[in-house]
């Protein structure tokens, strides 16, 4: 990926290649409360709504992009009986997704492709009844044309639901700013009202918006706790330095959530 040194480009990398390890499992269930495999700051309470939201069926097609290691992917399709195409361009996090389909016998209704979505989708136009995108926007600089990619994957009133955890709502000093961004390539700051506008400019109608920034206030915070309790295993297994920035980078997020500098607005929005 660009936009970020080797080091900071294998951190997903690294992420998802532990993903599956018992010690993961259960930070996840602390800090989430119902580890569903995600690598987000979605709850499963929170994708129950989204299902609602995407008015999803045992006949939709759903396609989710940026779908990590696709926790959320199969717990959808679990709960709603849809069918789901996940694309990521972590190859790991892509791996880890189809070896976890095939062990829940969802592989039938399930396809993880690895693609970059800052490019042309290898998807037909209209393919999809829904399409939904948790916390990635902010690894795309051009939102008009990934919007505009969107919108021709859509079939006509077909609905797009995303989140953006980045979303800035206050002041930020420079070090808060790389703090944020720690290991994750390349990496965006969106300013409240950007999303919503261009979500409009590239054809669709907004029907709902929502704060959802106290979920990661509460989940970065439960998750700090659930790593500090088991410091000495994560120190063994990542490294002291390692675990010691995972642990900055969640203090960081859970603070700069708490004073609202930086918001999670999820939108809504229907293909016209
Ligand atoms: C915070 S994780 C969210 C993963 C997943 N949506 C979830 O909720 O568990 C962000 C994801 O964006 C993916 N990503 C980053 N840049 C991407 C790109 N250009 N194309 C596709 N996926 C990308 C990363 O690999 C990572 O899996």
């Amino acid at each position: 990926m660009s936009g970020g040194s080797e080091e900071e480009a294998n951190q997903f990398d690294r992420t998802y290649g532990r993903f599956a390890d018992s010690i993961y499992a259960a930070i996840r269930s602390e800090a989430f409360g119902e580890d569903i495999g995600q690598n987000s700051w979605i709850t499963a309470d929170e994708l129950r709504s989204f299902c609602g939201w995407l008015e999803l069926t045992p006949t939709s097609e759903l396609l989710d992009v940026a779908s990590g290691s696709g926790g959320p992917a199969l717990f959808i399709v679990k709960s709603t009986g849809c069918r789901v195409t996940g694309v990521d361009v972590h190859e790991a996090g892509v791996a880890v997704a189809v070896a976890n389909s095939r062990s829940a016998g969802l592989a039938e209704r399930t396809r993880f492709v690895h693609a970059d979505a800052r490019r042309a989708l290898p998807f037909a136009d209209g393919q999809f009844d829904a399409i939904l995108s948790i916390d990635a926007m902010n690894h795309f600089y051009d939102r008009a044309g990934l919007l505009q990619e969107f919108r021709r994957l859509l079939r006509p009133g077909g609905r797009l639901l995303f989140t953006n955890a980045v979303t800035l709502t206050g002041l930020l000093r420079k070090e808060e700013m790389v703090e944020r961004s720690y290991g994750m390539g390349e990496f965006v700051f969106t300013p409240m009202g950007y999303d919503q506008k261009n979500v409009v400019a590239a054809g669709f109608e907004l029907l709902r918006m929502e704060d959802l920034t106290d979920t990661v206030a509460r989940v970065a915070r439960a998750w700090h706790e659930a790593r500090a309790k088991r410091t000495a295993d994560l120190d063994r297994i990542e490294g002291v330095d390692q675990n010691a920035a995972m642990q900055r980078f969640l203090d960081s997020v859970s603070t700069l959530a708490l004073e609202r500098r930086l918001s999670r607005p999820a939108y809504l929005a229907r293909r016209d």
